[in-house]
């Protein structure tokens, strides 16, 4: 789904036709993006700040992307209270969901994510509810959605890049009917996944990117959560975040083992 950031109501209308027109049907919009140069000038997590201008993105995403118009959004720019005072506010449009992060916008992805505030500002809401932060295991996945049946669902972040397993462990988790949490297996079959995905991203970021730099930077950021499914894994890390040509990270990523996995993103 397209996401737009901004506090232009007229810019706004202009995306939403010109998505429209090229056959998208929904739009978020970015009312929590913590990074100061966006939120200081209104946008991102500083949008709700004023609600003139918060209602007026409001009005017209919901009249441009009509149904499809969905939120993102912080406690609040500074302090953990706006999002309560703009409940009335967002309940009086026809959002098709409200996600909520909670945090502050300048506690960036510091601390934790405030369970207890979102249990507080859940009940302001009418329209549907989608839980986000901090789920990094099938575990935390299952606190949420236990505690708060009445959400919409949740949106994961960060937990899936570290663990590129865990919406498949949370399906099987729903599938089996919500039982005991199992830890996922430790026999190395999820290394060769792992890797297969490695590989398969590094062919098309090799396709569809221009020059060494940008497949690297990528690669060796990935690499810092991948390295865990490694018996040999910080070892190879540290080879792949020295690569300065493609050539020294196919040698890096040659020497992986795959015996054992050592510390799994779960445990
Ligand atoms: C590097 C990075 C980039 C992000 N970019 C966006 C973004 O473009 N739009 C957005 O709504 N949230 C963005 N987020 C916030 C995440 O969607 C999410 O709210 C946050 O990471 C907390 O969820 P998590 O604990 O599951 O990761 C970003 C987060 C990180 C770490």
């Amino acid at each position: 789904m397209p996401q737009v950031i901004g506090k232009d109501p007229g810019q706004l209308r202009a995306m939403a036709s010109a998505l429209r027109a090229i056959g998208y049907t929904e739009m978020d919009l970015n009312c929590g993006c913590p990074w100061k140069f966006v939120a200081k000038k209104g946008r991102g997590s500083g949008l709700p700040e004023n609600e003139d201008a918060f209602r007026a993105m409001l009005e017209a995403g919901c009249e441009a992307m009509p149904d499809g118009f969905s939120i993102k959004i912080r406690l609040g720019m500074k302090t953990p209270d706006t999002l309560a005072k703009r409940a009335e506010l967002i309940n009086q449009f026809p959002l098709r969901e409200i996600t909520i992060h909670p945090r502050t916008g300048i506690q960036m992805y510091d601390g934790k994510a405030d369970v207890e505030a979102f249990a507080a500002v859940l009940p302001l809401f009418k329209v549907p509810v989608v839980y986000n932060g901090d789920i990094k295991t099938v575990s935390d996945y299952a606190r949420i959605v236990e505690r708060f049946p009445s959400i919409a669902g949740v949106m994961i972040g960060r937990g899936l890049v570290q663990d590129s397993f865990l919406a498949h462990d949370i399906r099987a988790w729903e599938e089996g009917g919500r039982g005991t949490v199992e830890s996922p297996p430790h026999d190395g079959a999820r290394a060769d996944e792992v890797l297969a995905f490695a590989d398969e991203l590094y062919r098309r970021y090799r396709e569809t990117l221009c020059g060494p730099s940008p497949v690297l930077g990528r690669m060796k950021e990935l690499w810092g959560y991948l390295y865990r499914y490694f018996e040999n894994g910080e070892t190879v890390l540290r080879a792949v975040q020295r690569s300065a040509s493609l050539a020294d990270y196919d040698r890096a990523v040659a020497t992986v083992s795959k015996n054992v996995q050592p510390t799994l993103p779960n445990s």
